[in-house]
């Protein structure tokens, strides 16, 4: 069950450029599945900011936030220190559904590749072949490798100006080594995610899209089936993760 839960700052480190891990402590870490979030209350403002769960561990009830400080309320986050408390809403969103395939593609852009580390972990105990394709701007963005090292998955590493592994954007990366699966999953940016809508049949997308209640209430963050002019889905609430090919991004 969804949570308002008051959550202590175990970890807030920085790993890559204006990129913080944050190491949070909780009851609802009992819920979490991957690729849901988190709505935060930072102090100072009324409206939180959505956050996903990039890995849990429902043993200790700890949980793990990968965000970029893009503007005053994650500049605030970044400041927060070990012991510090905040209000988590949570966990909010319908996550990755884990399919029972053989093989799986994680694509992650940017901010986006946070949540695709709880989702590798959970496709590894079905015993399916994984592997992760991760892309950023610069050398200096780069952040997750050692995440997903810890899995046993070495990813695949893209920047737009070469400066480590291929230069490129991961779809041509993907197409580069040949990379093929039953399924994939994917977050990060919009032109990331019309990409691999128009490259790939089967899988799932996870959309970043304005909020502000994050629970289904104001209506805020609607988008549009892909077919249905007339169809409408609460991002926060029947998203963030949609099949490839159910939505207008
Ligand atoms: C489901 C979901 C998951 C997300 N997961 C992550 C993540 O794992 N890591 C990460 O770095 N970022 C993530 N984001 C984006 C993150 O919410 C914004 O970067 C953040 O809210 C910006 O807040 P700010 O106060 O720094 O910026 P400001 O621009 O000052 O924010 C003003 C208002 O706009 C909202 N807002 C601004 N940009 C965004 C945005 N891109 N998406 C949604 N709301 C926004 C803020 O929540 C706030 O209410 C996610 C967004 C969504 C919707
Ligand atoms: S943010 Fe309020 S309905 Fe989605």
């Amino acid at each position: 069950m969804m949570a308002d839960e008051k959550v202590k700052i175990i970890e807030n480190v920085l790993i890559a450029a204006d990129t913080y891990r944050m190491v949070l402590e909780g009851r609802l870490t009992a819920e979490m599945k991957p690729g849901q979030f988190v709505n935060l209350k930072v102090e100072g403002y009324t409206l939180r900011r959505p956050i996903s769960i990039s890995s849990y561990d429902k043993t200790s009830g700890r949980f793990v936030l990968i965000y970029k400080v893009l503007g005053d309320g994650t500049r605030k986050m970044s400041e927060m220190k070990p012991g510090d408390e905040l209000y988590a809403l949570g966990p909010l969103g319908n996550g990755f559904p884990i399919e029972a395939v053989k093989s799986a593609v994680l694509i992650g852009g940017g901010a986006g590749t946070g949540p695709l580390v709880q989702t590798a972990e959970e496709l590894l105990k079905t015993g399916a072949e994984v592997s992760a394709v991760l892309g950023f701007p610069t050398k200096a963005d780069v952040y997750g490798v050692n995440e997903f090292k810890k899995l046993g998955i070495t990813p695949f590493i893209s920047t737009d100006d070469g400066t480590e592994g291929f230069r490129g954007n991961v779809m041509e990366l993907i197409k580069s080594k040949g990379l093929n699966a039953e399924i994939v999953y994917a977050c990060g940016p919009e032109r990331m995610l019309m990409a691999v809508e128009d490259n790939f049949d089967r899988g799932y997308i996870s959309l970043d899209i304005r909020m502000a209640c994050g629970i289904g209430a104001c209506m805020a963050c609607v988008c549009k089936d892909k077919k249905d002019e007339e169809k409408y889905y609460r991002v926060c609430k029947e998203g963030p993760v949609f099949k490839i090919g159910q939505v207008k991004i």
